[in-house]
């Protein structure tokens, strides 16, 4: 049986989109004309809409930047605690579904929305170590790439039968049918990618897909108060350099161009700060007055009260816990729909 109702056509919000808005923030806030900023909507770094189930060595890649990042951040004790202390990015995680299995009564179904293997792992072996049930495994990835790789990792811990994976569009999802009268549906957005798109846009799918007593786990990069190098070291990485160039290349060929990240401030419709961190290639022209710059990725950066206000704005989620790491630059979020 099918784990969910799709309609056909696409469940994008209309409003606007993130890329025009980080568009038009950029060419207001750093003085580059518009025409000269080029931007792509997030899922194109994801998938070839020609071949949308077909594997690549681009998109093998792209799938396996996530996973590295993801491999210095649970093997690491340290990684994400400040100078003062708190707690590292692994705990925070292991915390976090510490309170899942406190919250869930014994069992959950397990939906994950774009999912990378390491943190799935993790996530999996502390639940059986919590003797919480996993009855059942879907993964819904755009990036054909992804399959094989968690088909391997869950099947350490569910049979063949209790896998489910789905390449698609997760915004084409019309409503999780997957919950039974035993078990929650936990839907799963980790590794920054809410803010990837506009607040509206996650909210109504949030709340259109999910159905009263699931859980959703979220995780974001949060805007740290009076200290943005924890954000600028995570985009200043290798990783996050060769995930730029290899988003460059897919979208225009193989061209010469300069690594970079801002912050710049984008209005949104719901009252927060609205800072994004944008990572760009600037292409550069050869007398140097047409450089053209080139968005390769976006991602809001929310404070984090400003995470616990945005789930529960309307109404729809109760936030049940959450953890945020040492150096405050990143939080994980249990929250029930109701
Ligand atoms: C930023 S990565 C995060 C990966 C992983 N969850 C993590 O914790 O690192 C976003 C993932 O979501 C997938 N993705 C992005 N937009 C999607 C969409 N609209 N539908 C389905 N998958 C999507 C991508 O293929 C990618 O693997």
């Amino acid at each position: 049986m099918e784990p969910f109702n799709r309609k056909v056509s696409k469940l994008r919000d209309p409003g606007v989109s993130l890329d025009a808005a980080v568009q038009e923030a950029i060419s207001q806030f750093l003085g580059i004309p518009s025409e000269q900023i080029l931007t792509q909507p997030n899922v194109d770094k994801y998938f070839d809409p020609e071949r949308p189930n077909a594997a690549n060595d681009d998109l093998r890649e792209v799938f396996a930047v996530m996973r590295d990042l993801n491999l210095l951040g649970v093997e690491n004790d340290n990684l994400c605690v400040s100078e003062t202390g708190g707690i590292s990015f692994a705990k925070a995680l292991h915390s976090i579904v510490e309170d899942l299995a406190a919250t869930v009564e014994d069992s959950l179904h397990y939906v994950e929305l774009g999912p990378e293997p390491v943190k799935t792992g993790a996530i999996l072996q502390d639940l059986t170590e919590a003797d919480i049930e996993v009855r059942s495994y879907t993964a819904i990835d755009i990036n054909p790439a992804s399959e094989p790789v968690m088909r391997d990792c869950v099947s350490r811990f569910l049979p063949p039968e209790r896998i489910r994976q789905i390449t698609a569009d997760y915004f084409s999802l019309d409503r999780l049918d997957i919950a039974d009268n035993r078990a929650p549906a936990l839907v799963t957005m980790l590794g920054f990618q809410e803010g990837n798109e506009m607040p509206g846009t996650m909210m109504n799918f949030f709340r259109r897909i999910m159905r009263p007593g699931d859980l959703l786990l979220a995780e974001i990069q949060v805007l740290p108060k009076a200290n943005w190098l924890p954000i600028f070291e995570f985009y200043g990485s290798d990783l996050m350099r060769r995930f730029s160039k290899i988003g460059l290349r897919r979208a225009l060929g193989e061209l010469e161009s300069e690594y970079g990240v801002v912050l710049v401030p984008v209005p949104m419709e719901i009252p927060v700060r609205g800072f994004v961190a944008v990572t760009t290639e600037r292409i550069v022209s050869e007398d140097k007055m047409n450089d053209k710059i080139f968005v390769t990725n976006y991602c809001i950066k929310y404070a984090d009260e400003e995470f616990r206000m945005l789930r529960e704005l309307d109404g729809a989620f109760r936030v049940v816990a959450q953890r945020l790491t040492g150096d405050r630059s990143v939080s994980f979020q249990l929250a029930e729909r109701r």
